[in-house]
């Protein structure tokens, strides 16, 4: 697929994940890192560190007691959350620009990973974290395409608002591949887990494929995903318009996680709460 490569290659290099996040991705999936060199990693970067502390203190993190060191906040949160963090903050350095169309985006991530991980948490999901960061970058094929060209990614935009198309088919059309496949490959490039591509790879309806190619295939993230966007598309977080008439306790999603109607309403109160606290929390 030539023009995936293409879009990949120069979205990519234009805005590169930054020196120190693929340093630390690289460093906790090995099982030899400690607390006290990733701490001497962050710590270099003044910037970022200052941000993880802001971040920890939060009050989505709960914790009772203000977080004053970057060692604290490593040994209180863990590495996983610590990782999600850098994630969320390389996130936005790697936008070509940062207008109205970026911020957006942003904020639908950002909408997405807190929504992922209360959704895991419901359903006791055994690794809430990972939901967080397929929330996360669940559609970061759409900030590579428009890194890559934002006069076409425009087109793409224009068409789902006048058109009522979505995301997908309109990228077909005008870049001829997707933001999910687009996505899939800057993870799998990250070296990140194979269920975190997956997710992304099958976060619109692509996870019933999944499920009916493998019939023994029990991976949720795809399906929290999709929930989580959903939830975010009805509540408009991140996006133009509200979509109120969006009945998601009818979706495929909802009934896979077995999730009712009430569980549903309150899940969504509480991720627009909890997206309108932390934007500003996240939004240094
Ligand atoms: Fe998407
Ligand atoms: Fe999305």
């Amino acid at each position: 697929m030539p023009a995936l490569e293409d879009a990949l290659i120069s979205g990519y290099e234009i805005t590169p994940m930054p020196h120190v996040a693929q340093q630390i991705i690289k460093m906790i999936s090995d099982p030899d890192t400690t607390a006290a060199k990733l701490q001497d990693v962050i710590s270099a970067d003044q910037a970022l560190s200052t941000k993880i502390l802001k971040m920890a203190n939060s009050p989505f993190y709960g914790i009772p007691r203000a977080i004053r060191t970057l060692s604290s906040a490593i040994m209180i949160l863990g590495y996983k959350t610590i990782r999600n963090l850098v994630f969320a903050d390389a996130m936005k350095s790697m936008n070509k620009r940062f207008g109205l169309t970026e911020i957006m985006m942003w904020e639908h991530s950002l909408g997405a990973s807190i929504a992922s991980l209360l959704i895991a948490k419901e359903i006791r999901f055994p690794d809430p974290e990972e939901a967080f960061l397929a929330g996360l970058l669940h559609d970061i094929g759409k900030q590579i395409m428009n890194n890559y060209d934002s006069q076409k990614y425009m087109q793409v935009m224009e068409r789902t608002y006048n058109e009522d198309v979505t995301y997908y088919f309109a990228e077909k059309e005008i870049f001829g591949f997707s933001h999910p496949e687009a996505g899939a490959h800057v993870v799998k490039k990250w070296k990140l887990s194979e269920e975190l591509e997956k997710a992304i790879r099958y976060h619109h309806d692509g996870f019933q494929v999944l499920i009916k190619d493998n019939p023994f295939y029990l991976g949720k993230l795809p399906i929290i995903v999709n929930l989580a966007d959903l939830i975010c598309i009805k509540s408009g977080i991140g996006r133009k318009n509200k979509y109120p008439e969006l009945n998601i306790s009818e979706s495929e999603a909802a009934a896979l996680l077995r999730i009712t109607e009430g569980t549903i309403s309150g899940l969504t109160d509480k991720i627009q709460k909890n997206f309108e606290s932390e934007k500003d929390n996240f939004n240094y």
